[in-house]
């Protein structure tokens, strides 16, 4: 093994079975070998000897996976992505669980209460959907917190390493922990002697083995490409831990987030049971366009992100996350009759600057879709989520646009839980 994911799945005697993960052959085995970078093994139907690269002879002992072969399979729904959409309640409420003692409190490990402890800045690490997660992830520490985030695309990180605080502390984001240009920093950066700390969604992956401490998704196996369920879930564990530094440090909280995220988990379930007012809006902004822009402002530009990089991935439509107000600044140019613009709007603070971005687009010739929340929301708006936070809304407002994407790939007649040129885990530089 070196650097890319190997694993040896232990058979009943009568074989045994290598891959890159558990999930390709939970069908098969629940007992599992860890291999680490620079051993090899000799595999028979028998036996599987670990060995160093001298040929010294390795006692590794197995482990039983967590995870149950139903967890991966599709049940009655058509594809994994609306499975795994329809499973973020839950998964919020799994959360919940796992973080919260008998007296409903944030608990957290005394590990990673240390590791947070001695930081003077985060810097997130992460890739596609975790990265978005992350920009998320980073306004939520730096205002319940208080402590200063970067957030950082790995493939970027590794080469072109920002300057360093004193005391700065790596969190990893990863669904599958096990993408490759995240790990090459994880690397890099425990070369130069700093502390790490991975929220992954897979236990004993590579990148929660080689971290410090893990903070866990509990999301349950993600199997379709496009994620859905590690984005929300890695937000509500951030939100936790921005709380826990919040507590540990006497910062004033502006609400209390347990009762909060039950309470974004009955929306989530209230928004799910109205798919088909999704199916109808794909239909009309998504069915036929070339191209798409997203637009809102702070957390919900973020989101934006995510919608587009939604929309690109499994429908392959051309599609443009964008900061409302910066469209003057260049891209706005592309707007002509038609061009469909979903603009997420829950913010009150910026409610009236993105309203006047979609008067902007609109004025060009734009098709507008106004998904907002209540406390913002216009008459006229397509969809009127219902109020959470506005620190929480990306957990509510992402749904309609992964709903949007799922319902325009199908549309469009795209494979959507395996889209075309892409890997559910990129475990590759
Ligand atoms: C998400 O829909 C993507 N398929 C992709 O961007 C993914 O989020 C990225 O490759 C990072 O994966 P990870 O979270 O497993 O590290």
């Amino acid at each position: 093994k070196n650097k890319s994911p190997l694993l040896v799945g232990l058979g009943d005697g009568t074989f045994n079975v290598v891959a890159s993960d558990a999930m390709a052959m939970l069908q098969v085995t629940d007992q599992y070998l860890e291999l680490h970078d620079g051993e090899i093994v000799i595999l028979t139907r028998e036996s599987a000897t670990v060995k160093t690269l001298d040929g010294e002879v390795l006692e590794r002992a197995p482990y039983t996976a967590e995870i149950d072969a139903s967890d991966i399979e599709k049940g009655t729904y058509a594809h994994y992505m609306l499975k795994e959409m329809d499973e973020q309640p839950a998964v919020i409420r799994n959360i919940i669980q796992h973080y919260q003692n008998e007296n409903g409190d944030i608990e957290l490990t005394e590990g990673v209460r240390e590791l947070v402890s001695e930081a003077d800045r985060v810097y997130i690490v992460a890739c596609g959907t975790s990265y978005n997660a992350g920009l998320v992830g980073k306004d939520i520490l730096e205002r319940i917190a208080g402590i200063p985030t970067e957030v950082h695309v790995s493939s970027e990180f590794g080469y072109n390493m920002p300057l360093l605080s004193e005391r700065p502390l790596f969190v990893f984001l990863s669904q599958s922990g096990e993408t490759a240009d995240s790990r090459a920093v994880l690397v890099e950066v425990k070369k130069r002697g700093y502390k790490a700390l991975t929220m992954t969604n897979v236990p004993g992956s590579t990148l929660s083995r080689e971290a410090n401490e893990t903070m866990l998704l509990y999301a349950g196996p993600e199997i379709a490409v496009a994620s859905t369920k590690a984005y929300t879930a890695q937000i509500a564990v951030l939100a936790i831990l921005a709380y826990d530094i919040a507590r540990a440090t006497g910062k004033e909280l502006p609400f209390n987030l347990m009762p909060e995220l039950a309470r974004v988990a009955t929306i989530m379930d209230s928004i799910m049971a109205q798919k088909e007012l999704f199916e109808d809006l794909a239909e009309r902004y998504l069915k036929t366009t070339p191209n798409t822009f997203f637009i809102g402002r702070g957390l919900d530009a973020s989101v934006c992100l995510e919608g587009a990089l939604k929309v690109k991935e499994i429908s392959y439509i051309q599609a443009e996350g964008y900061p409302g107000g910066e469209l003057k600044h260049g891209s706005i140019a592309l707007i002509e009759d038609g061009t469909p613009v979903i603009a997420l709007i829950s913010q009150p603070k910026t409610n009236l600057n993105i309203r006047g971005n979609v008067k902007e687009v609109v004025a060009r010739g734009a098709n507008a879709c106004i998904i907002s929340m209540q406390g913002v929301e216009h008459e006229n708006d397509d969809f009127i989520l219902p109020h959470v936070e506005p620190l929480l809304a990306p957990l509510i407002n992402v749904l309609p646009v992964q709903l949007m994407a799922y319902y325009a790939a199908l549309a469009r007649g795209c494979d959507v839980d395996k889209p075309r040129n892409l890997a559910k885990s990129v475990t590759v530089e």
